[in-house]
């Protein structure tokens, strides 16, 4: 079991149905056409893509916030969905979300301590001092300090919010993170340190991550392998390094061309 890959997708599908004018009968904007995709432990793979090509479609799928019309997933050797057995739901078997926009993400009303413990919260079967503990844990590992633990999200900088929805997600012990743009809101040398983060809890907790971006430089910076989305299709696939240097498609070749010259400077960061 431990050779096979940590995710496996299978033959993933999702249309949106949509009227061009509300008398027009119904159509179908394909958004996933048919993705086979896998991560494998401790890995950091990028999902690269232009704008519209369906990168947040599949990472809803992958993390169950939306179905898949068909296809299938395994996650640790089980199935989530499009097998003989019942669907399980993807937290509870250890995929988390981290989303692109760290303002709009957290609720400005609940404290910090709340926020990072809702998953928790939610899932009852923790208690209280338990997850005072986790909470504090997690902002420590995240280089966020436990004392902070009352304050709410305006009185954090926006790579501080980064760390605090990244908590949230790790505070449920995943196996997969999936970072949707996790970093494009962010400035520069703040988008390293949350690189560096994401490398640092890869060899912390072998933590396999599926970071979605349309930023060359950052899946060159972060990931060991990378796989190429156009139009609901992944049309190359590979070790960053080769994607990188001798791309194999058209879409590959022109996605690199558009790429502005490679600016991230290389600034170490210490968090956990
Ligand atoms: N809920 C929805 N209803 C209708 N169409 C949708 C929905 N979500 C996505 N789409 C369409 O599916 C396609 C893929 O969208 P998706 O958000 O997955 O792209 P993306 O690669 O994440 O783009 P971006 O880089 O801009 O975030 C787009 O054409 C989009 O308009
Ligand atoms: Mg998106």
């Amino acid at each position: 079991m431990r050779d096979e890959p940590l995710l496996v997708a299978r033959g993933i599908r999702k249309a949106f149905p949509y009227r061009e004018k509300w008398w027009k009968p119904v159509s179908h904007a394909i958004a996933l056409a048919d993705v086979s995709i896998e991560v494998n432990r401790a890995e950091i793979v990028g999902l690269l893509g232009e704008s519209g090509s369906g990168k947040s479609t599949l990472a809803k799928i992958i993390v169950g916030l939306m179905k898949a019309d068909a296809g299938s997933l395994t996650f640790d050797g089980r199935t989530l969905f499009g097998g003989a057995e019942p669907a399980v739901k993807a937290s509870q078997r250890g995929i988390q979300m981290v989303f692109q926009d760290p303002y709009s993400s957290l609720n400005p009303r609940m404290r910090v301590e709340q926020l990072i413990g809702e998953g928790l919260r939610i899932a009852g079967d923790v208690n209280r001092a338990d997850i005072r503990q986790r909470v504090a844990q997690c902002m420590e590992l995240v280089g966020l300090d436990p004392k902070d633990r009352s304050l709410y999200p305006h009185q954090f900088s926006g790579g501080q919010r980064q760390r605090i929805s990244i908590a949230r997600a790790l505070v449920m012990r995943p196996r997969l993170l999936i970072a949707d743009e996790a970093v494009s809101a962010l400035d520069v040398s703040v988008q390293m340190q949350i690189l560096n983060l994401f490398l640092d809890l890869r060899e912390a907790m072998d933590l396999s991550i599926l970071f979605i971006t349309h930023n060359l430089a950052v899946v060159e910076y972060l990931c060991d392998r990378v796989a190429v989305i156009e139009n609901g299709a992944i049309v190359e696939t590979g070790p960053a390094s080769a994607v990188f240097d001798n791309p194999q498609q058209p879409y590959t070749k022109a996605l690199l061309n558009a790429a502005p010259a490679l600016v991230a400077p290389p600034v170490s960061d210490h968090c956990s």
